[in-house]
């Protein structure tokens, strides 16, 4: 786990990506606050316990800091940022049925979009995960020395 710089001023266009949804008949769009609780559901049916809290920040900010991909009624993935700490994004996550077909991309850029449009110049992509996705999308750079980073002695939960 290492955290990520990404040059926000120097992002990929969102508008290719957002089509390829659209052709695939997945929208991305900002998540709004009535469905809070059907995604924190739905990131504890698929992910983790802590992304959940994370993202419940994320859905109790004002603009919400959270993206959804919808397929028809169905969730099917989310991004955040400004959940652990300002100027960072994460968590994010797209359901196995539906990875591979660029969602991943287009949820990550367009919080990073959002995130440059709030007035942030870089952002950090706390406690990477797949470091070349995030190289390949969006140029992020590995920050050496950033382990645990914000982390820093959390409490976990002892299952
Ligand atoms: C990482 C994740 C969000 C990617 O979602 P996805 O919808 O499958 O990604 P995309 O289809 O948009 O992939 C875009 C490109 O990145 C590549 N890519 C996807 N996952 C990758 C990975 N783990 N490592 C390297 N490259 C990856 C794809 O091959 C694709 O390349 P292409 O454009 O040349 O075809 C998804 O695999 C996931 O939810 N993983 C589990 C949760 C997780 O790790 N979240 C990140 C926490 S930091």
């Amino acid at each position: 786990m290492t955290d990520m710089l990404v040059k926000l001023y120097q992002l990929p266009p969102l508008t290719p990506v957002m089509q390829q949804q659209t052709e695939h008949g997945i929208t991305i769009r900002r998540a709004i606050p009535p469905e809070k609780h059907h995604i924190l559901d739905w990131i504890r049916q698929h992910f983790y316990d802590t992304w959940v809290s994370e993202c419940d920040a994320a859905m109790s900010r004002m603009p919400v800091s959270c993206w959804v991909a919808v397929e028809g009624q169905k969730l099917v993935g989310f991004s955040c940022y400004d959940t652990t700490a300002k100027g960072f994004f994460g968590p994010m996550g797209v359901s196995e049925i539906t990875r591979g077909r660029g969602t991943g991309a287009a949820l990550l850029l367009a919080c990073l979009h959002d995130m440059y449009a709030q007035g942030y110049g870089y952002g950090i992509i706390g406690g990477v995960g797949p470091i070349d996705f995030y190289n390949k999308i969006c140029g992020a750079t590995v920050i050496p020395d950033s382990t645990p980073s914000v982390y820093s002695g959390m409490l976990e939960s002892s299952e």
